[in-house]
């Protein structure tokens, strides 16, 4: 089975409906999410509503989805994000609002695992490290760990004692998961890059083949950035989106 999985929509309608027809073209067939479909972004009611509406076979709540109803994790946010997510919260319906309010924060399965942050932390803490790796592997179960957050498309792979990391920036990156190892996985960000690539960035785990593809889609990023200006979102992250940060 083709599975699609992807995060950090972060309300950007346009590179999800991108990211959506990619996973279509490519026989996608049921979808893993690794948090954030709001904040950001000028449309975060279209995205709540598209997201869930699609066959899941798991999905985990992101820091700014759990800050929605949990303003006390607003203080780790930087201005910019903070502002974003007022604005959020006016355009999200109460239905989407608590709808996300009842997102688990983590999703274990025999074969794999989602979080947005890290098995440890799953809300606020990034992964970025092989150190976390090693320290976390016990935390989660299967073959493979899949994470958001750090809008960075990478892959650990690793056994017990040893890791190695490699960011996934290009469009079509294969690899290939071998009984030995495990990994972690974080498909890149499908709404707000900050690979310095622009283009939506997620992934396709084939469950057959033993593979997972780094692919990035290119769409209209003036579009979205026109919604932000008429919502008056913050400049930097209108700009931001034309170059990847
Ligand atoms: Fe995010």
């Amino acid at each position: 089975m083709k599975i699609g999985v992807f995060t950090d929509v972060h309300g950007n309608l346009e590179a999800l409906n991108a990211c959506l027809e990619r996973f279509e073209k490519e026989g996608v067939e049921k979808f893993i999410f690794c948090g954030d479909i709001i904040g950001y972004g000028p449309d975060p009611e279209a995205c709540v509503q598209k997201i869930l509406d699609l066959p899941l076979l798991a999905i985990v709540q992101g820091n700014h989805d759990a800050a929605l109803n949990e303003p006390q994790l607003e203080a780790f946010f930087n201005y910019d994000a903070s502002m974003a997510l007022e604005k959020s919260r006016k355009l999200l319906s109460a239905r989407s609002s608590s709808l996300l309010a009842t997102l688990p924060p983590i999703v274990q399965m025999p074969s794999f695992c989602v979080v947005h942050g890290t098995p440890a932390d799953p809300i606020k803490e990034y992964f970025t490290s092989t150190k976390q790796f090693l320290k976390y592997q016990s935390l989660w179960e299967g073959i493979v760990c899949f994470v958001g957050h750090t809008h960075l498309p990478f892959s650990m792979k690793g056994t017990a004692r040893n890791c190695t990391v490699a960011l996934c920036t290009k469009d079509d990156v294969t690899i290939t998961f071998t009984k030995q190892s495990r990994y972690v996985i974080n498909p890149g960000a499908v709404g707000k890059p900050r690979d310095k690539n622009p283009q939506a960035a997620f992934g396709i785990w084939d469950t057959q083949a033993h593979t997972f593809r780094f692919l990035r889609q290119s769409y209209d990023v003036r579009i979205t950035q026109e919604k932000m200006r008429r919502y008056k979102f913050p400049s930097f992250l209108i700009e931001s989106l034309a170059i990847g940060y």
